[in-house]
């Protein structure tokens, strides 16, 4: 099918990605949101983004003719006409799906869902509107505008011209799509939330301090980030909520939350995006390690 109008859920961390890079691609792309002060901080961070891609000449045409394909809503009637949703709310299962059976009485019926679920079983999600057969996980990283890779998820229920048609919108955003299946974490997670737990766990047994086993990672394995500075710039509560699923489907430790992880969350100190997480971001150019 051809894919014309993107819907975008959320526009959060990754929705706005999403929804920039759907606008860049040349697709008229309609996000919702609960409020409309959530839309305001999601595009103040697109127009930001979008200014460092003019300053460096990589955007084809001028800011406000993408700018000019992006649309902000509050409600759910004006995403009606879209041929692909694709969702980005918070990492909750019953409140994923609670979204998208409203949606799916609203939204033309050969259109295709999408979440970007980190953890959640598409499956799950997918059941809870008449087409699972319209469904996949399309999952973006963070920042999106930069990051590359896109897991196409595929569940029992796909078929196969949605998929492809999936696969196929992923490459006309830019991106390399991976092919797999719905299992909680899909590739990426499934290596990458055990190793960040890790570091949790080795900072509470005292191996080291945040900036040392950052600079360790950094230094020693080449990664672009040290794992606490990608775990408040992934969010902590997201983190949080995905060792729940993740705990939840395997039962092995390697998925379950260090007692550190979740007394930050409950603190409401979700890294980055709060000013406070691992680190202080009250300047955000000189982030000050906490000491737990
Ligand atoms: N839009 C446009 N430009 C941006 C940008 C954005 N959102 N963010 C950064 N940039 C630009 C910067 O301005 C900078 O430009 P200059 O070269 O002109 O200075 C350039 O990109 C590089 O940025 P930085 O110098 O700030 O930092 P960097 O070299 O470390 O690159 C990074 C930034 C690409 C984010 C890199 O640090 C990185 O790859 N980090 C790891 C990210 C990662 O692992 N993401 C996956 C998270 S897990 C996930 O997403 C899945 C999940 O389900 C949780
Ligand atoms: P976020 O907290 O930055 O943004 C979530 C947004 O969804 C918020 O702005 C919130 O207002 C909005 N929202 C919540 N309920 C809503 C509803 N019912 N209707 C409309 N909007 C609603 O979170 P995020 O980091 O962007 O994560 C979003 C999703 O993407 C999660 O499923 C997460 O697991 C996944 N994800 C996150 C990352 C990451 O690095 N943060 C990477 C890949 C995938």
């Amino acid at each position: 099918m051809q894919i014309k109008k993107v819907g975008v859920l959320g526009c959060g961390l990754m929705g706005s990605g999403i929804a920039q890079v759907s606008a860049v691609a040349g697709y008229d792309v309609t996000v919702l949101e609960q409020e409309q002060k959530f839309l305001d901080k999601g595009f103040a961070g697109i127009d930001k983004s979008l200014a460092k891609f003019a300053e460096k000449g990589t955007l084809k045409e001028p800011v406000e003719k993408v700018r000019g394909r992006l649309k902000g809503v509050t409600t759910p009637q004006a995403l009606a006409d879209c041929d692909i949703i694709v969702e980005a709310i918070i990492e909750n299962v019953e409140v994923k799906k609670k979204m998208f059976s409203e949606l799916d009485t609203l939204i033309k019926k050969e259109a295709i869902f999408a979440s970007n679920t980190s953890s959640i079983s598409i499956t799950e999600v997918a059941a809870s509107t008449r087409r699972p057969d319209r469904f996949v996980g399309l999952h973006f990283f963070n920042p999106v505008p930069l990051m590359k890779l896109v897991e196409v998820v595929r569940t029992i229920a796909t078929a196969d011209d949605v998929y492809e048609s999936a696969y196929a919108f992923a490459k006309k955003l830019g991106k390399v799509p991976v092919r797999t299946s719905d299992k909680p974490g899909f590739i990426v997670n499934r290596l990458l939330v055990p190793y960040m737990l890790d570091a949790i766990r080795a900072y509470e047994e005292g191996v080291g301090s945040i900036p040392d086993i950052d600079n360790a990672m950094k230094l020693g394995c080449g990664y672009p980030m040290g794992p606490f500075t990608l775990l408040d710039f992934v969010g902590l509560d997201t983190t949080y909520y995905i060792t729940q699923v993740m705990f939840e489907e395997f039962r092995e430790r390697r998925f379950a939350s260090p007692p550190l992880l979740k007394r930050l969350v409950m603190a409401g100190w979700y890294g980055r995006k709060s000013g406070k997480g691992f680190y202080d971001y009250a300047d955000p150019n000189n982030p000050v390690p906490g000491k737990y």
